[in-house]
């Protein structure tokens, strides 16, 4: 809890933030956000105040995990409600650092890993994952958290996250954290903002479709292709889904599953839906 019980302390630079971690030496925890805040990040940033003795949120829309001809100009945001969101939830501190502060003109450094990044959300946006990789070790490095707070919808990118940590040695424990839904299944996303009302009435079909995957998978199939296929069949229903992939791989790897699902696996779907890209993701669990 903020210590007045008011707003949070803002923290504008990397300097800013440094001091102020170097004054409050307690258990720590970080939910990074890109801001335009709802209640899937208000989910991780409830955990972290009761698992840690203060809690930090950093809002950045970060420019480097955006390619070109992406949405990062119409990014949504909003400060004002951002930080009005986490005054009520009575977070500590929020990192809210200008662009230039993190990337001056001179950077040059940058994080990436090889074989986790180059298949699903990586093949279609190259350079992405570096970008993720970069901003996130720049947070821990200025933040020093003991724990940080994933979403588990960007399936992906939470394995990018605790493969960082493992190969570069980082002391963070990283916490993954269930989808929020909305009541008909779509899981929440900030970009959710930019479908029209026709487009979010079928957006809903992207968690049906998954739902059929679990199903199946629940009633013992355990062929992967046929899976995968009847996943396919559902999003192809709907002509204003533009199907990137379907992929149904081993849950810690993301190694795709060919022939039979013989361990913990999970289904990944990606599809364009207007101008908006849709990620969803469940678990095979036995
Ligand atoms: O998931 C996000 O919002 C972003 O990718 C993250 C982890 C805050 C890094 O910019």
């Amino acid at each position: 809890m903020s210590d007045l019980g008011g707003a949070p302390k803002c923290l504008r630079t990397p300097t800013e933030m440094h001091r102020w971690r170097d004054e409050n030496p307690v258990k720590l925890g970080l939910v990074p956000t890109m801001g335009y805040l709802h209640e899937g990040h208000l989910s991780l940033i409830r955990r972290s105040c009761v698992e840690n003795v203060k809690t930090v949120v950093s809002i950045f829309v970060n420019p480097t995990q955006f390619g070109i001809g992406e949405d990062l100009a119409v990014y949504p945001r909003d400060e004002e409600r951002d930080l009005a969101l986490l005054t009520e939830m009575g977070v500590d501190a929020v990192y809210i650092p200008s662009s230039d502060s993190m990337y001056p003109p001179d950077f040059q450094t940058f994080v990436s890993l090889e074989g986790l990044t180059r298949h699903l959300e990586g093949a279609s946006r190259p350079n992405h994952f570096r970008g993720v990789a970069t901003v996130v070790t720049k947070l821990f490095s200025v933040v020093h958290p003991e724990r940080s707070y994933f979403g588990k919808k960007d399936a992906q990118q939470l394995r990018v996250i605790q493969r960082l940590v493992t190969d570069l040695n980082m002391p963070v424990e990283i916490i993954p954290c269930d989808t929020v839904r909305e009541s008909d299944g779509l899981a929440l996303s900030s970009r959710n903002v930019h479908l029209s009302s026709e487009e979010r009435k079928v957006a809903p079909l992207l968690y049906k479709s998954l739902q059929k995957a679990r199903s199946l998978f629940d009633n013992g199939e355990r062929c992967g292709n046929l899976i995968r296929d009847a996943v396919r069949e559902i999003l192809s229903q709907e002509s204003l889904f533009e199907i990137d992939y379907v992929s149904l791989t081993d849950d810690q790897s993301l190694i795709e599953i060919e022939g039979l699902i013989e361990r913990p696996g999970l289904i990944m779907v990606a599809v364009k839906l207007g101008s908006v890209r849709l990620l969803d993701n469940i678990e095979l669990r036995f």
